[in-house]
Parts: structure tokens; C-alpha cells; sequence
């Protein structure tokens, strides 16, 4: 029999997201998602760090926005001396707002500039749910191309030429410069000069979205958009990644013309973001960010080598993979005849999730053949049992991969 569901819900409103399966737990091969490594959660510092702001702050929890609508005021500073070491932002804390997660932050900048009908500009592959965002409010997408230096200028300046020869004028163009997602590459600082340059000629804002700008391999990394031109640019970041997607933490950095705007959208949108979690990561940071990073990247990166090792060992010449530069994602790419989207089920039946390349590209079809895989989570023996079981699932999908190592694979039931 089919649940005819509740007695109202022939009153929903008419452009809902698809209903939410019930939650049945993580799968055991979990590749999917920004999750963190729960190993590098420093619980015991956290739990001093709270017992501190208690102590010390506990009495403004009475109020909403004890701070103001931006946010604790000490998070915010910590924010200002953090993105003026390596992203290059010279700012104040009037500049910073404090976020539910930078994917409110999305939000926000969507609620600031689109209307149904416009157009934006996106990377060609970008992260899922800011591209989910974007098609919830009926926006036209149009993909800039990537390469492994981040997007392709000289095709974006073509692409906003042929725009303004239609009389369409873009309303924004998200990027992910430092650590792509799901590409993993960082944009050259000669194209930074050159994007910014684009911009202002076509009088098109910057959005700039650097959640994986602080994992990075090797430091030595070009200074943000914000940094070399913050009237062009609006700026977000997370503490998701360099700490706990759980806590839900994200910040925003605009001129106050644009701030003023984001405030009073937040305004509408909640009563604040949680003052206890601002209060800890500030105190907890203000000691420990750049040793609690360092060791983070230094860790993933010993998981980006093992993944590497399990896929080039499991699948052999048939996966093509794109080495990230930092961050937790490995985006790859299997044989045109592989149509991911076509293993979800096998694999989630084999308790394997991954994410399908589609779900993160501008051009769905364009990208059946890749999938990302998230190393941050898994343990490195997980990462290798995982990923011999996803090569596993493929073969008896597609018959690829047909070795493992040197070995030939037997599809099930068959010896030898
Ligand atoms: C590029 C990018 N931006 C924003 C977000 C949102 O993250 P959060 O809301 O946890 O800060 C994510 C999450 O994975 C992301 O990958």
C-alpha cells in the first residue's frame, strides 16, 4: 500500500526539493561528502576552550547577538589575523559576518544579486550545492572551463564578450581559486591579475568561495581575490573543513556597502549563528590554528597518497586522476563507457557512497564518467578495503576495471 502522506500535503507549496529519504546511518566505504578525520577532532582542547568562554563570556548567552548581527567579536578578529597570513586580506572585523557554514554564506550572496532568469557564471565543475542553490532559483548557469590551473580566462573573457553581445550582463562569477572543489587545482597568480581585470571591464562581482584555502600541500600559494581587490570581490570561508563541518561555522568578507546588504539578509534569515561554537573556535584558534592545520594537512595528504596508491593499484590505466593541491577531494575520471550514475545503487548496496561526478558539473552529461572521492573520513585502511571494493563494483557493472594489480579479475561466482 502507498502512504498517502499527511492529510495537508496537497497544500505544499509548489517548488519544494524532493522529500528526504529517512536517515539510515553511514555507509561502511563512506567517500562521499566534506566530512573531517574525526581523529584530528581536539576534543580535549575544545572542552578547556569551552570551559574558558564559559567562564569568562557565559553571561551573554542571555542575549541574541550579544556582539551585534555580525557576529562574536572575537571570532570575527581571529578571522582578520587568519586570512591576513596567507590569503594577503588586509581587513577589519566591520568587514567579517559570521555564518551558519559558508554554504549560508551561498545563500546570502544568491539572496543579495539573482533574480529568476539571470545568468552567473560557474566553473565548469563546482561544488554540488552551490550549483543546487543556483538551479533552486531558476538562474541560467553558464560554465567557465577549467584546466590545472583553475578557470580558463581567455575563455571567460570570450564567454562575457558573446554574454554582451546579447545584451546579458552576468550577474556574478563563482569561483573556488585555492583548492578547487571538485578539481582540487589553484589558480595562478597571473590569472588571478587576469580574472580580476575581466571582471571590472565587465562590471561582473567576484565570488569568491575558499573553504579549502587553508589545507594546502605547499604554502606557497598566490594571495586571494579579496586581497588584490576587494571592491570587486565578496569573499567567504569556513571552519568546516580546517576544523568541524559539525559545528557549522562560515564567514563572510565584503566592503561595508555590500555588508550592510548581507546583515540585513541574514537578519531575516535566523536570529544569529550560535554564540557558544563562535566563542569556542575563537579561543581554541587564537592559540592553536596554525599547529592544528599544519598537522590536519599533513594528515590528509598521507591520505591523498594512499587513495592515490588504492585507485592506481584497483583500477589500473582504466582511472585518469586529478591530483588536488590541498583539501580532501580526489577527482577522477574513469572510461567514457562507465556511466557512474549507474553504480550509485551497486555500490550503496555494497556499502560504498560516493559522490557522481555529475552532481558537480554545470554540464551533467559532460561529466558521467567521474566521480569524487572524499580521503578526509576513512582511515587509510578503510581508504584501501573501500576502494578495492568500489573497483570491484565497477567491474561487475561495466567490466572495468578488468585487474587488480596484475591480476585478472573474475566476475562472481567464476575461479582462476
Ligand atoms: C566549495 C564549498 N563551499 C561551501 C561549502 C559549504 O560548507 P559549510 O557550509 O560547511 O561551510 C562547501 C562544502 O562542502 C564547499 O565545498
Amino acid at each position: 500500500m502507498t502512504d498517502p502522506g499527511p492529510a495537508f500535503s496537497r497544500l505544499f507549496a509548489r517548488e519544494l526539493p524532493p522529500p528526504a529519504p529517512r536517515w539510515t546511518g553511514f555507509p561502511t566505504h563512506n567517500f562521499v561528502g566534506g566530512h573531517n578525520d574525526p581523529t584530528l577532532i581536539p576534543t580535549r582542547a575544545l572542552a578547556e576552550a569551552a570551559i574558558a568562554v564559559l567562564e569568562r563570556n557565559g553571561p551573554t548567552l542571555a542575549l541574541y547577538n550579544s556582539d551585534g548581527p555580525q557576529g562574536f567579536r572575537g571570532l570575527r578578529e581571529l578571522v582578520v589575523r587568519k586570512v591576513a597570513g596567507r590569503a594577503g586580506i588586509t581587513c577589519t572585523a566591520d568587514d567579517v559576518l559570521i555564518t551558519a557554514g559558508s554554504g549560508q554564506g551561498l545563500e546570502l550572496v544568491n539572496q543579495l544579486l539573482l533574480d529568476p532568469g539571470d545568468t552567473v557564471l560557474v566553473e565548469q565543475f563546482s561544488y554540488a550545492g552551490a550549483i543546487a542553490k543556483l538551479r533552486r532559483r531558476k538562474v541560467n548557469i553558464v560554465e567557465i572551463p577549467l584546466d590545472a590551473d583553475g578557470l580558463r580566462t581567455e575563455a571567460l573573457a570570450r564567454i562575457l564578450e558573446d554574454l554582451g553581445r546579447r545584451g546579458i550582463a552576468a550577474k556574478y562569477i563563482y569561483t573556488i581559486p585555492t583548492v578547487q572543489n571538485p578539481t582540487g587545482s589553484i589558480l595562478t597568480a597571473a590569472r588571478r591579475g587576469e580574472l580580476i581585470a575581466i571582471a571590472r571591464q565587465h562590471g561582473v562581482p567576484i565570488f569568491e568561495d575558499e573553504c579549502y584555502a587553508d589545507l594546502i600541500w605547499d604554502p606557497d600559494v598566490p594571495p586571494s581575490l579579496y586581497a588584490m581587490d576587494p571592491q570587486q570581490v565578496i569573499h567567504i570561508g569556513s571552519f568546516s573543513k580546517t576544523l568541524s563541518p559539525a559545528l557549522r561555522l562560515g564567514y563572510m568578507i565584503a566592503e561595508w556597502d555590500i555588508m550592510r546588504r548581507l546583515v540585513a539578509c541574514k537578519r531575516e534569515a535566523d536570529s544569529g549563528t550560535g554564540a557558544l561554537e563562535q566563542m569556542i573556535v575563537a579561543e581554541y584558534f587564537s592559540q592553536s590554528f596554525d599547529q592544528h592545520v599544519g598537522t590536519l594537512s599533513r594528515m590528509l595528504h598521507g591520505k591523498l597518497d594512499v587513495m592515490v596508491e588504492a585507485l592506481e593499484k584497483e583500477f589500473g590505466t582504466a582511472v585518469e586522476m586529478f591530483r588536488p593541491k590541498g583539501g580532501i577531494f580526489l577527482w577522477i575520471r574513469l572510461p567514457d563507457a562507465v556511466d557512474v550514475t549507474k553504480l550509485v545503487k551497486p555500490a550503496a548496496d555494497a556499502g560504498i557512497a560516493f559522490n557522481p561526478g555529475p552532481e558537480w558539473a554545470c554540464n551533467p552529461q559532460g561529466a558521467k564518467s567521474y566521480m569524487r572521492l572524499c580521503f578526509a573520513l576513512p582511515s587509510k585502511d578503510q581508504i584501501r578495503d573501500g576502494v578495492a571494493a568500489l573497483a570491484r563494483v565497477c567491474f561487475e557493472e561495466t567490466g572495468i576495471p578488468a585487474r587488480s594489480a596484475n591480476v585478472r579479475r573474475a566476475a562472481a561466482g567464476q575461479s582462476g
